[in-house]
């Protein structure tokens, strides 16, 4: 595996890559990162060459967001993607990726606008924004995206139909730690209760696919079904959001159909946690 730092030797080595599958990260990389990189090395063959990415994107940040805490542990990202099964990873500095100048960005003005989007103004113009400059960086044939970041996949979806970018997107399934709770870097801000209580989240959202599954279609009924399963079982704050909506658009329905998404953010003391299921 080999790391790549500038602009100028990723155009040199892409020239003679062929077919690359591309996992853009932050780094502070778990196994729900590797597992992504895992998947594009299954994607990829013994042929294509995986490419992985780090890069702390400061336009995904709000100005009260963690942007100068955010984990930076390189040596340690470059060995998970090593393990993984990278080829190449390329992790450029901030100002071989933004000129000082920068005056151009990329804006959605729909999926943007719901579930984690509400309350985060620009973060999705920022991730819409690098991600796009990754792309044309790196030059992919294929990417993926993990499902945990359902919105984020969906968002990328739309952009890259909205500007015809060449590249085909892949959403990979959440991984989950045996109880079912979802990896997240947030896990750890979880104490000890909290974090016997964190499976509920999932659970409550396996017993409203159940219920879809056993005839109730009612959103409000579903969603009723989730917020008694979650007091029931877990000492939660407050609820950022538990919506019913379609798997494309994000917008939400009154009755869940065979392409909708049910999805959730709440809080714990410190952590904010997300996760959704498909229908
Ligand atoms: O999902 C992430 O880690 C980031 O949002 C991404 C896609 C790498 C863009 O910075």
């Amino acid at each position: 595996m080999i790391l790549i730092e500038t602009v100028k030797d990723l155009r040199a080595w892409r020239k003679t890559a062929g077919h690359v599958i591309f996992a853009p990260t932050m780094g502070a990389l778990h196994e729900g990162h590797t597992t992504l990189v895992r998947e594009a090395r299954q994607l990829a063959g013994p042929e294509a060459k995986v490419v992985a990415s780090i890069f702390v994107n400061p336009l995904q940040f709000g100005p009260n967001e963690d942007f100068d805490r955010y984990p930076r542990t390189l040596e340690n990202d470059l060995m998970m993607c090593r393990g993984a099964g990278a080829d190449m990873v390329f992790a450029p500095a901030l100002k071989e990726v933004y000129h000082a100048d920068r005056s151009i960005k990329i804006s959605e003005s729909s999926l943007s606008k719901v579930l984690c989007g509400a309350s985060r103004p620009g973060h999705f113009d920022g991730v819409c924004t690098v991600v796009a400059k990754l792309f044309n960086l790196v030059q992919p044939d294929e990417a993926v995206f993990g499902k945990k970041d359902y919105q984020q996949l969906a968002i990328i979806r739309r952009l890259v139909r909205d500007l015809d970018i060449p590249v085909k997107i892949h959403g990979i399934e959440t991984v989950r730690e045996p109880d079912g709770l979802a990896m997240s870097s947030r896990n750890r801000y979880l104490s000890p209760a909290e974090r016997a209580q964190a499976p509920a989240l999932r659970a409550a959202l396996v017993a409203a696919r159940q219920a879809w599954q056993g005839g109730v279609t009612g959103a409000k009924k579903l969603l009723d079904l989730i917020h008694d399963h979650l007091a029931a079982h877990a000492n939660l704050g407050r609820k950022d959001y538990i919506a019913v909506v379609d798997q494309d658009t994000l917008q939400p329905l009154d009755i869940a159909h065979p392409h909708s998404l049910i999805a959730l953010a709440v809080f714990f003391d410190k952590a904010r946690l997300i996760d959704n299921i498909e229908l």
